[in-house]
């Protein structure tokens, strides 16, 4: 702007109020932000290698697992993809991915990128694989590595991994996970699902900004890593470098690798506190309780899930975007008029569907009811037959009921 002055152009900058209902960042709660703006300490100071330690221990309760090689990599989830992909994969290496969605996609390019021979098995947007399809993918191209998206942010579907696990394990090839959407949302059992090589993100059920990605890695993936006849393609993402700085070999001492991102850490470390003070169990029950009122609201405006029951996420509900309603308009006016943030489709379900996330520390009574009172006046006012106040309604019904529930069990 031509009358804008330096000292105006260079102010304090902040963001307009934002209810984050999409499909990750999530918000954050106020703690985590906090501890983003605490002082720095020098990435090899003990206190910050304390911080690291606990860190590590508090990932793996998390992810359920007693991995010695779990840490968090410095970098979005997509860099959690490529360090489990590019430590594992050697040139030639072939490898199985599921792509039943973008995510899947993603980890194809990756893949070819780091020289494996891939093959795909593939299942149209917002349905899940059958074990069946995996079994037969196994026994025909008796790959090292099995790829596979926990929850696929791009459809809503949440698959079933543990039956495939055994599989791949039956045929001695090892399975990689996407759990980027599920971490602290729904239950990721690394031991007990015996997943060899798991990678997540921060910002959406740990609810802490993106920044960093946990990964974990079984003995068997250790054992490949360990085993390696090439060098690891990405020496940023080179976990035999990286465990001597996080300590995840020997617990001795730590060699400067890069200059970790404090604040960033600082903050994971607290987001971790919280879920784990909520409980996991507690944290999936809210994530179930709060999908099933906006369910039930979402059916009372007539809106209908893409995933088929029994493999929707709750903390990602992917929906068809009603005949006649223009999704642009919508999303704009939810933004502009009540500061709410949804998904729209991706690939084939641009334009067809709404992505409504309910993760982590979003995933409120209040973002429910927020969001379903604005569905509906946007659904009225585009001529749709909306009963006025039926979708907070049956939202406050399953909301009484869980309440009554809970008392008849105290
Ligand atoms: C399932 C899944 N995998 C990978 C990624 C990539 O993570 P990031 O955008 O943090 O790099 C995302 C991001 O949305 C995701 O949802």
């Amino acid at each position: 702007m031509a009358h804008e002055t330096v000292s105006e152009r260079l102010s304090a900058w902040a963001p307009s109020p934002r209810t984050l209902l999409g499909p990750g960042p999530s918000e954050v709660h106020p703690r985590v932000l906090a501890a983003l703006g605490l002082p720095l300490l020098g990435h090899l100071d003990p206190e910050f290698i304390a911080l690291m330690d606990q860190t590590q221990a508090m990932l793996r309760q998390v992810f359920r697992t007693q991995n010695p090689l779990t840490l968090a990599v410095s970098g979005t989830g997509s860099a959690g993809m490529e360090t489990v992909i590019v430590n594992l994969i050697e040139p030639g290496d072939r490898m199985v991915v599921g792509v039943n969605g973008v995510f899947g996609g993603r980890m194809v390019d990756v893949a070819q990128r780091a020289g494996a021979e891939v093959t795909v098995v593939e299942r149209p947007f917002g349905e899940a694989f059958a074990p069946e399809e995996f079994e037969s993918a196994v026994r025909r191209v008796r790959p090292k590595l099995v790829g596979l998206v926990h929850a696929e942010t791009s459809t809503g579907v949440c698959q079933p991994v543990e039956t495939i696990a055994r599989i791949c394990h039956e045929h001695g090839v090892l399975l990689a996970l996407d759990t980027v959407t599920s971490l602290g949302g729904i239950p990721v059992e690394v031991d007990a699902w015996e997943i060899d090589a798991v990678y997540s993100g921060t910002q959406k059920c740990l609810s802490c900004p993106p920044g960093l990605a946990p990964v974990t890695f079984g003995p068997r993936a250790v054992e490949v890593i360990q085993r390696r006849k090439t060098k690891i393609q990405s020496w940023y993402l080179d976990l035999t470098m990286i465990m001597k700085y996080w300590g995840a070999s020997d617990g001795g001492a730590r060699f400067y690798h890069h200059t970790a991102p404090i604040n960033m850490n600082y903050a994971l470390r607290e987001a971790l506190a919280l879920v784990l003070e909520e409980g996991l169990e507690a944290r999936f029950a809210r994530h179930r309780l709060n999908h099933e009122a906006l369910k039930a609201g979402l059916s009372a405006l007539g809106i209908e899930y893409i995933p088929a029951e029994g493999y929707r996420l709750p903390q990602l509900n992917c929906v068809a975007i009603p005949p006649g309603v223009d999704d642009g308009a919508v999303r704009r006016r939810l933004l502009q008029q009540w500061g709410i943030e949804i998904g729209g489709g991706l690939g084939p379900l641009a334009g067809k569907a709404w992505r409504i996330g309910l993760m982590g520390y979003s995933c409120r009574p209040a973002n429910v009811t927020l969001v379903l009172s604005a569905l509906e006046t946007c659904l009225r006012d585009a001529g749709l037959p909306v009963q006025p106040g039926a979708a907070l309604d049956a939202a406050s019904r399953v909301y009484r009921e869980a309440s009554a529930g809970q008392a008849a069990r105290v």
